[in-house]
């Protein structure tokens, strides 16, 4: 290559560099995030924690209530606010003692804890895991006066999908000597298991109308998650959300006109989730729709649908370390010319822990590195002088999702704003059990 072209190549791939160079994304807290930051340093575990912002979750509350179509119930997902204060908490503000469950622990949790909610499985469980709720259910409320208990036969929907599951269910009441309820997982386009064709319901009424002393026909259940989740181009949000009602009430009608009397049962037709919930109106064949993560809004919940919900989840690590540059192991000075580059590479930090399922929210432009790569013990942190944080500061993340991140902290860290913009602290509320002791 001739020297004049090889000169006019450099400038030309200087310039294009210069092109790229990424502009300074830091910012310092915002007023909401620094009075956060202060409570933490002052007042704070000195490790990660979880926060809940109180007033957040019950504008979201407020919101969602307002939402619902009428005269249909809310049911609160429990997974998705793994804790039993929590989940009161949702239980008064939203007048709601329906509660969606997902797992046995859970279950036994509720059953002793709040004696007058009524649960629904929102998942076919294994046989053993019902058999291991009814065993420790009897061993906890023995010791409690009858009136006073948690009444399965009246309070709690198993979820079945399959006639065989049906028949090891039917199995486990007979040893039991006593009913259960059952409510029907049907497919309304999600495809994640349930019945496809409203057909499938004879064999299964069959089988519960045959044995009345075991088992009693509660409802349907049909989650509509795809909804939403299509390119436009496929298929439109509002199309999947027709065809999804349209299939449920072919379930509903088919039901009616093989079993009329249900006509005069209060049945359970439960359905939707968060990011559906706002797409029912009145025609909807549900009489009572899901919803959890709305309430807190981890970042996957960041929908159109839900734009009038906030954020009300958090989770605080403490900055250990404040390194000014970006210096990355190895001979040659790659850190260096990175943050000469790009100034969001300037400042280094590790934090108490990492890895979780979140991003970093504030102060604004932090973003961890891949190059150096990921730890759950001390994770690396980059950001611009324009962050303006230091050791001993918090970097705050928003979860990607609430059901596994928030059994990960130990007690979640309850806070409600005061009149001078600042925090204090409501209380520390427990997660959920994961198994028995
Ligand atoms: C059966 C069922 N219903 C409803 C929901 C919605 O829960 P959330 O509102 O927390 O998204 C879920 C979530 O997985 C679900 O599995």
């Amino acid at each position: 290559m001739k020297r004049r072209t090889f000169l006019i190549t450099l400038a030309g791939g200087a310039v294009f560099a210069w092109w790229l160079k990424p502009g300074d994304q830091g910012a310092p807290y915002n007023p909401y995030f620094q009075a956060l930051n202060r409570l933490l340093r002052e007042q704070g575990p000195g490790r990660p924690v979880v926060l809940i912002d109180r007033q957040r979750l019950a504008a979201n509350c407020e919101r969602l209530i307002k939402a619902l179509p009428t005269g249909r119930a809310l049911r609160i997902v429990a997974k998705s606010l793994p804790s039993l204060p929590l989940i009161r908490e949702v239980m008064a503000l939203t007048g709601s003692h329906r509660v969606m469950v997902f797992h046995q622990p859970f279950i036994n949790a509720l059953a002793e804890a709040e004696p007058d909610c009524d649960l629904l499985l929102g998942k076919p469980m294994p046989v053993n895991a019902a058999a291991l709720f009814y065993q420790e259910f009897y061993k906890e409320s023995s010791q409690k006066p009858a009136g006073e208990r948690f009444d399965p036969q009246r309070q709690l929907q198993w979820l079945i999908d399959t006639p065989e599951r049906l028949n090891e269910y039917l199995r486990l009441a007979q040893g039991l000597h006593q009913r259960l309820r059952v409510n029907l997982e049907i497919d309304v386009g999600l495809h994640r298991g349930g019945l496809t064709d409203p057909a499938q319901l004879d064999e299964l009424i069959a089988i519960i109308h045959a044995h009345p002393q075991h088992l009693e026909l509660a409802g349907l259940m049909g989650y509509d998650a795809h909804v939403g989740k299509l390119p436009a181009i496929v298929e439109s949000r509002q199309q999947s959300h027709r065809k999804a009602q349209a299939a449920y009430q072919g379930f509903i009608d088919h039901l009616y006109r093989r079993a009329p009397h249900y006509r005069d049962r209060p049945l359970t037709f439960n359905g939707a989730g968060s990011p559906t919930i706002l797409l029912h109106g009145d025609e909807t064949p549900l009489n009572e729709l899901s919803a959890g993560s709305c309430l807190l809004k981890p970042s996957d919940f960041d929908l159109e649908s839900l734009s009038a919900f906030q954020p009300a989840v958090f989770i605080a690590a403490p900055v250990l370390k404040h390194l000014t540059g970006l210096h990355l192991p190895g001979p040659l000075p790659v850190g260096q010319a990175w943050a000469l580059w790009n100034p969001n590479r300037r400042e280094t930090y590790f934090i108490y822990g990492g890895y979780w399922k979140a991003t970093p929210v504030s102060p604004a432009g932090i973003t961890a590195n891949k190059l150096y790569g990921v730890s759950t013990n001390q994770m690396m942190y980059n950001g611009s002088p324009a962050s303006a944080l230091t050791t001993g500061d918090m970097i705050f993340f928003r979860p990607t999702q609430s059901e596994s991140v928030l059994l990960q902290f130990g007690n979640l860290l309850v806070l409600d704003p005061t009149r001078h913009g600042d925090f204090r602290v409501h209380g520390a509320w427990p997660p959920l059990p994961q198994g028995a002791d």
